[in-house]
């Protein structure tokens, strides 16, 4: 069967992937972000995913307000780096697992969550750029990636309880698949932010610090954090970490197994307006 052994929770600030791109990594601006992520950089080297299941929002990059899926799984066999307005940014496609992929979408569906099934998207910041602070700047990227896109950005947005449940489901779903696969589920976006009005600008420490301590030893108590919380707390950006609670509720510990172990913990402001939180939890086995 398939198996999660790790779980990666990163922000995905866009700035970031441009520094990369651009050769700014040890501008002082940046240098203490990137150097955050060196031991991730080795770990992956170690850790050897045969997939990853990346949950992301897009940025109305393939979808826009013509079409909001609320959970959309990509089920191709390969994906686009998207042009946002600058050119799409200078790294490999993305190989998707199309039988993972849709052995997840049938699983899952039948366990009563509505997941739109996509065959044909370009990724944006949102995917590539967790890639990219995970794996450097490869000729190609070292596994299969399975894009997991979640509605952030229009609400009605899904509650963290059901992404929760949803990640349970997925666990649940790699439980039955027949090949023996080592499979990682990112969490991305976050920490607190907010890129409009008065409050651009917003950032809490206080209130990310406890939303890392909680994830790790206590999800539950995670999952029932309502939307007003993150909105008036983490700011209206804020609200993409919903989509870590999919990545924690596929944990082993939360179907009764073993805590995870917390490899790696990160923390830095700013980057462009965004604090960047970075937890690498493994699953004990
Ligand atoms: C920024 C952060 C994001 O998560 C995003 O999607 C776009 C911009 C920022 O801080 O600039
Ligand atoms: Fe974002």
């Amino acid at each position: 069967m398939a198996y999660i052994s790790a779980s990666v929770y990163t922000s995905h600030v866009p700035a970031i992937g441009a520094a990369l791109d651009q050769g700014k990594t040890e501008e002082p601006y940046w240098q203490p972000l990137f150097k955050g992520y060196e031991f991730s950089k080795q770990w992956m080297q170690e850790a050897k995913p045969d997939v990853i299941i990346l949950v992301y929002n897009d940025h109305a990059t393939a979808f826009s307000l013509q079409m909001i899926p609320t959970f959309a799984i990509g089920t191709a066999a390969e994906f686009r780096p998207a042009d946002e307005g600058w050119g799409p940014r200078p790294v490999p496609m993305v190989q998707g697992h199309p039988e993972l992929a849709s052995h997840i979408a049938q699983s899952v569906i039948l366990q009563d969550f509505d997941l739109t099934i996509v065959n044909e998207m370009d990724v944006d910041h949102g995917l590539t750029v967790p890639l990219s602070l995970m794996c450097g700047q490869p000729e190609a990227w070292p596994c299969p990636v399975i894009p997991f896109a979640v509605n952030v950005v229009q609400y009605p947005v899904p509650r963290g309880q059901r992404c929760f449940q949803l990640g349970q489901a997925i666990r649940r779903a790699l439980d039955e698949y027949d090949e023996d696969l080592n499979v990682q589920i990112w969490g991305t976006g976050g920490m607190t932010h907010q890129l409009q009005g008065p409050r651009a600008g917003l950032i809490n420490k206080q209130w990310d610090s406890n939303f890392l301590d909680k994830l790790i030893d206590d999800p539950e108590s995670v999952a029932a954090i309502p939307h007003i919380e993150y909105v008036r707390e983490a700011g209206s950006e804020g609200i993409e970490l919903v989509m870590w609670l999919i990545a924690r509720g596929a944990m082993s510990d939360v179907a009764g197994g073993a805590k995870p172990r917390v490899r790696h913990r990160f923390y830095h402001v700013p980057a462009s307006n965004t604090a960047v939180g970075h937890l690498i939890l493994e699953n004990a086995h």
